[in-house]
């Protein structure tokens, strides 16, 4: 099921990441990150950055978007908002891209610093579930 593009709503989902990017522990990196999606039936999940003192523990904010994904009631994400401490538009590290690919809907769109992209062109090629299918 693909989601028709009237019906996301990217301010909810702007306003959503930047209340996300609120919760943000970034002590050491001082680069507060706010992620939120909508998932095809509708709900709203959110994350945020939390570090570590053994910085390469950090968990970016997508992490946490798709912990909480999963807490509500797992689906599929249709369309993906990450902002910075600024509330400007944030692309998604290499492997958030990763973890947005394993749960994204047919179709699944992306806010972009160079505007609306499909999870397909900010991870082409991708490896995904599908091949660990064909092993087996
Ligand atoms: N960060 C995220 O939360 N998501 C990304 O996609 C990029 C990076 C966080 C990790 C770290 O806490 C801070 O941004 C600086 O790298």
């Amino acid at each position: 099921m693909t989601m028709p593009a009237n019906d996301i709503d990217w301010h909810v989902l702007e306003d959503a990441a930047k209340q996300a990017m609120q919760r943000a522990y970034a002590p050491y990196s001082k680069f507060p990150v706010g992620a939120a999606a909508l998932t095809e039936d509708g709900r709203i999940v959110s994350g945020c950055n939390v570090e570590n003192a053994s910085y390469g523990l950090t968990l970016c904010a997508e992490c946490a978007l798709v912990g909480q994904l999963h807490m509500t009631g797992g689906g599929r994400i249709a369309a993906f908002y990450c902002v910075d401490g600024q509330g400007n538009i944030l692309m998604p590290c290499g492997r958030c891209r990763q973890l947005l690919y394993e749960f994204r809907a047919p179709g699944m769109q992306l806010m972009t610093t160079q505007g609306i992209k499909t999870m397909d062109q900010v991870l082409p090629d991708a490896f995904g579930p599908e091949n660990l299918e064909e092993t087996t």
